[in-house]
């Protein structure tokens, strides 16, 4: 009998097994946060504990992150925050940085018309109007509850009292030890008082930055886009030879926008139109994969893992040749990129046997620069269910490197997401087409894809990561891996990953969970591929109406990601 008792439980507990996979994900009823620093989640939970909405603990998260997490999580850059109210409602704010009033679409060129190398992601000229404060202030004038003084006071209290160093930073810490003036104003925040590097887990105040959320606490968008932050910032900048002017600041706007939409196997899919890139992309990579029955063809076999790049590397050809800030090109084909019949008809020239050639008569050979993975995403269930998805950046990690002297904060090198030489595609990385070039007050385009995936008109899903480029294809795979293949939210961020863009031609394969076997058989479709060491940090949470559960998981690629919530 106590025989037959024990294998009950064991056969239990190999179809519980089964159904979870490894990774569990963490449940609870009134509410979630997601994010790359558990200080943050802890904060964004903590307002929804207090009766905060999705909105509210978004905004309170990401000034959080703004301490927490200086590489990515910022008040210096911008980014993009998509909603969904239990009520169906859905809307989305774009705070994506803007060029300054004096860009010139050949700002980073030389006399002769060249690049200068590194001018567009190093120094004063690479520093976009920033755009988070004014988002997160509109977001909040538009969907809070709890009043905005509130949610600035968890993240002033962060930067005031000091917060664990983090490991994450002391490659950044130690790169400091070794600059110059050129980041004095930098290290001056990110090392002691001696020079040295603060140890792991010591505690790192940032006062000067407590100070400028105070500003912000206290007067809103007005607390940094004027007075003294601004003045602070301009000056500062224009020392480093940029071009913000106070001017550009005043004028910045968020803009509300209404998200991209799609449909995947029944579900609603809400996302970023243009300037992101990714809300596009991703429902034609949907679409595409629409007409495969995914499931019976098994997770993340060759012939699965050939079909995801065939639609990866069309939704990347037409992101590189159609998309760019909306405001300055009106007739974007949103509605065809985003149509079934266009999908059906990009679907019909993939072989199921042959991998397709990634033209390169319009471009060359692209060179896929590397990605490193700054860039941050967090995502918020509260108790009624509404939801967000938002995702913010500096560009690379901790931006340009260069911290704005007595405000605490760091800015963005955003203006490298422009198209750098008109006309220009070459082997070494750059992209020259029109709807992408600089224009003064123009927001350079981007690959950030915050999502809600919704089921029956209510939110069903929050999800996005980091990684430039591969934002696209990790949110993609996320979503495939829950609705096709049923895992659970942490199963389904954990699993390996690919990414193709088209050109270069090339597929990278994360370098962990994918059989000998597999590579043979993919590379037999005719495929290139490389080893990637990580790819993206994807934060996400799922409702389970039926068993009246959220069900959230952080990414096991971040350090200090957290899931949150009671
Ligand atoms: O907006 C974008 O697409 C990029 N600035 C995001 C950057 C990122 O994720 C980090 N890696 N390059």
């Amino acid at each position: 009998m106590r025989l037959l008792l024990c294998s009950f439980f064991l056969s239990l507990q190999v179809v519980l097994l089964a159904q979870q996979g490894p990774y569990a994900p963490l449940y609870a009823r009134k509410g979630m946060v997601s994010s790359s620093h558990y200080l943050a989640s802890e904060v964004g939970n903590s307002i929804l504990q207090q009766g905060g909405n999705a909105v509210d603990a978004a905004v309170a998260t990401a000034f959080a992150l703004a301490v927490t997490l200086p590489s990515a999580g910022n008040i210096g850059g911008g980014g993009f925050l998509v909603y969904m109210g239990a009520d169906g409602e859905a809307t989305s704010f774009d705070f994506r940085e803007k060029a300054p009033l004096k860009a010139t679409k050949d700002l980073f060129l030389d006399e002769q018309g060249k690049l200068r190398e590194g001018s567009n992601h190093k120094g004063g000229l690479s520093i976009g109007v920033p755009g988070t404060v004014a988002g997160l202030y509109l977001a909040h004038q538009r969907q809070g509850k709890l009043p905005w003084k509130k949610l600035l006071q968890p993240a002033i209290q962060l930067a005031q009292k000091g917060v664990p160093a983090s490991w994450r930073d002391q490659p950044f810490r130690e790169w400091l030890l070794e600059q110059g003036d050129e980041y004095a104003s930098t290290a001056e925040v990110f090392l002691k008082k001696d020079g040295t590097a603060y140890a792991p887990n010591e505690n790192w105040q940032q006062p000067d930055l407590a100070q400028t959320l105070r500003r912000i606490q206290k007067k809103g968008a007005a607390g940094f886009y004027e007075g003294k932050t601004a003045e602070l910032l301009v000056d500062y900048v224009q020392k480093q030879g940029g071009i913000i002017t106070l001017e550009d600041l005043k004028g910045y706007q968020a803009v509300e926008r209404t998200p991209v939409r799609g449909t995947y196997r029944g579900y609603e899919v809400i996302a970023m139109p243009p300037p992101s890139s990714g809300g596009v992309a991703l429902i034609e990579m949907l679409n595409i994969l629409e007409g495969y029955e995914l499931a019976e063809i098994g997770h993340n076999s060759a012939l699965y893992l050939h079909l995801l790049t065939e639609a990866m590397r069309r939704a990347f050809a037409d992101r590189a040749l159609h998309l760019g800030d909306m405001d300055f090109n009106p007739n974007l084909p949103l509605a065809k990129l985003t149509s079934k019949s266009y999908s059906d008809s990009l679907r019909r020239f993939i072989s199921f046997h042959k991998a397709s050639p990634s033209d390169s008569s319009r471009f060359s050979q692209l060179y896929l620069r590397p990605e490193s993975p700054e860039t941050t995403h967090f995502s918020v269930v509260d108790e009624e269910g509404n939801a967000v998805s938002m995702t913010f950046t500096l560009e690379r990690s901790y931006g340009c490197k260069l911290l704005v002297k007595g405000a605490g904060f760091l800015l963005n090198n955003e203006m490298g997401d422009f198209n750098p030489v008109p006309g220009l595609t070459t082997s070494t990385g750059l992209i020259g087409t029109k709807p992408n070039l600089v224009e003064p007050g123009k927001r350079m385009l981007s690959s950030m894809c915050p999502v809600i995936v919704a089921k029956e008109g209510k939110p069903y899903m929050a999800i996005g990561s980091p990684g430039g480029r591969t934002i696209i294809n990790t949110v993609l795979q996320v979503i495939l891996n829950v609705v096709d293949h049923d895992m659970n939210m942490a199963q389904a961020i954990a699993a390996p990953r690919i990414h193709h863009q088209w050109l270069p031609n090339y597929t990278r394969l994360e370098d962990f969970g994918f059989s000998k076997d597999t590579q043979i058989r993919y590379e037999a479709y005719g495929h290139n591929w490389r080893w990637y060491e990580r790819q993206g940090r994807a934060m996400g949470i799922r409702m389970d109406r039926e068993k009246q559960r959220l069900e959230g998981a952080s990414d096991p690629r971040s350090y200090d990601g957290a899931v949150v919530g009671e």
